[in-house]
């Protein structure tokens, strides 16, 4: 069975081995955090003294170790550097084409957050930006910066509508700058070992995005840097209904079963943590403006942490909700740390990956249909999917990808790319192979149903039959059925 496979893997592969280390050390650490929580809220007159003026706070964080490492989750713009996309560099192997899922970039909080006009969500004027704002003006009609192109996204708005303000929900202008830079960042890697990507023409281009202002915005500003720029013009954008991106294969009853499994066995752990509870309540009360969610939201942890970001990316000091309660640095770790862990714990959850499996089928089928339109010579040769964190976690789980809080980071990439094997002239199309990498980092390794795995230097190739023999013979064996219908209709009880 896979679930089983899997778990051995990870005993056996170096990479993954890693991993496991890494998990480890994330868990003593973890339990250090947690009883350094506890020793706080036990112990009040033992509380070291703390700063007075929020302010303060952030510079102290980006100093902190612990709370260092959760920057890395903002993607400033300016820190975003080359990944291994397109490092392989042989004229024995031919890049064909390749897929790329993004996740949208910075955004503003999902929920209202106090002091949230004083934030400041803009960038850094950089040479592209300019660049890009001038060609969107140039490209709309008196002005009016909504798009002009084919499609089911014409007349959407193209920018954000401020360039400093935090709305809600909406993409930032320092997400603009995060797409952009990612798309060129790509393009440079794949120029030399990609010469098609400078002369794709819109019909050999295919774009999905999900019907957000934010992934919509972040799709264009990717492929900004990254396409032709007279193909972008022309280019008719696909949306997806789901953010699944499921496609043919949506409508699958169970999935709700089996998310609520996932969702209790979450509550249940903080129960478990009455101190990371406590935390995360004083922390909600501080953050969230209106009484309404400081009552519903104040609890949960993935709403906090995700609050805190609006915070900890944009540089501004941390709340409070009254002079005896106010965000601290201790508050920031530990809510990380302890989202890190169950999503972590999740990951290893059986009822997780089923569902991630099964959110993931039509996405996973669009993407063999993709490899194998590359391979058949017609195109597209490049499909974009402009999703969200979920999109990401669900397909990276169901690939059986390690799980890494990194993954879900604004402007988180997974790229597939399809080669041919050229190493002996006319072996066809059993001589084609893919590899997978999540945020720059090659995985294909980690793949799970990856047996056929060619290994160049660095760069490991996975035969794009097992990913066809899976899809075909093998996706539903862990969900105990034979195809996607059957699956959904599993009664568990
Ligand atoms: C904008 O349009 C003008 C006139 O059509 C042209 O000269 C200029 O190069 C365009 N700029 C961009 C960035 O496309
Ligand atoms: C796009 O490019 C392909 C290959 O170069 C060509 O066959 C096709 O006609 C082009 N399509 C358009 C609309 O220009
Ligand atoms: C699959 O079916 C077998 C036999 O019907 C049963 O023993 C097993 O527990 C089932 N597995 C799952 C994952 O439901």
């Amino acid at each position: 069975m896979k679930i089983s496979r899997m778990s051995f893997d990870v005993l056996k592969l170096p990479a993954q081995n890693k991993a496991l280390h890494c998990y480890l050390l994330m868990s003593v650490w973890i339990l250090l955090l947690i009883v350094g929580v506890y020793y706080k809220f036990l112990e009040p007159s033992r509380r070291l003294p703390e700063p007075a003026s929020t302010t303060e706070l952030f510079q102290s964080l980006t100093l902190d170790v612990k709370t260092k490492r959760i920057f890395k989750i903002c993607n400033f713009p300016d820190e975003m550097g080359e990944g291994d996309e397109g490092s392989l560099r042989s004229n024995k192997w031919l890049l064909k084409g390749v897929m790329i899922l993004i996740r949208h970039g910075d955004r503003g909080p999902l929920q209202h957050v106090k002091k949230i006009s004083s934030i400041n969500c803009g960038t850094e004027e950089s040479d592209i930006l300019n660049s890009y704002k001038t060609y969107l003006h140039n490209l709309t009609v008196f002005g009016k910066l909504s798009w002009v192109g084919p499609g089911p996204f014409h007349g959407f708005p193209i920018l954000p509508a401020h360039t400093r303000h935090c709305n809600l929900g909406q993409l930032t202008m320092k997400g603009v700058s995060q797409l952009l830079k990612l798309g060129s960042l790509l393009k440079r890697n794949y120029k030399y070992v990609w010469p098609k990507l400078e002369k794709l023409n819109d019909t050999e281009i295919l774009v999905y995005s999900t019907r957000y202002r934010r992934t919509f915005q972040s799709a264009l500003a990717f492929l900004y840097g990254f396409i032709p720029k007279d193909s972008l013009s022309k280019l008719g954008i696909y949306e997806s209904q789901s953010m699944s991106f499921c496609f043919k294969d949506c409508g699958c009853p169970v999935t709700d079963k089996l998310a609520k499994f996932v969702r209790d066995s979450i509550s249940y752990q903080l129960k478990a943590h009455p101190a990371v509870a406590l935390l995360t309540q004083q922390t909600g009360k501080a953050l969230f403006s209106s009484g309404a969610e400081q009552g519903s939201l104040a609890g949960d942890p993935h709403a906090v942490r995700d609050a805190l970001l609006t915070y900890v990316c944009h540089g501004s000091g941390l709340p409070c909700e009254n002079s005896n309660n106010c965000v601290r640095r201790q508050n920031v770790a530990g809510v990380f740390a302890y989202t890190d862990w169950v999503n972590h714990q999740k990951w290893r959850n059986t009822f997780w990956k089923r569902m991630c499996l099964l959110k993931s089928y039509g996405l996973m089928r669009h993407l063999v249909q993709q490899m194998l339109h590359v391979v058949s010579d017609n195109g597209p040769y490049f499909t974009l999917y402009s999703g969200h964190d979920h999109t990401v976690e669900q397909l990276t789980t169901a690939l059986g990808i390690s799980n890494d809080p990194l993954l879900l980071r604004y402007a988180a990439r997974v790229a597939f790319e399809v080669y041919q094997d050229n190493r002996e002239p006319m072996s066809g199309a059993k001589a084609i192979y893919f590899r997978v990498l999540a945020n720059g980092k090659d995985v294909t390794r980690q793949v799970a149903f990856c047996k056929n795995i060619a290994t160049i230097g660095k760069v490991n190739l996975c035969k794009i039959e097992d990913i066809v023999r899976f899809l075909h013979d093998d996706y539903f064996t862990g969900v105990n059925a034979t195809n996607y219908k059957d699956a959904c209709a599993y009664k568990y009880d």
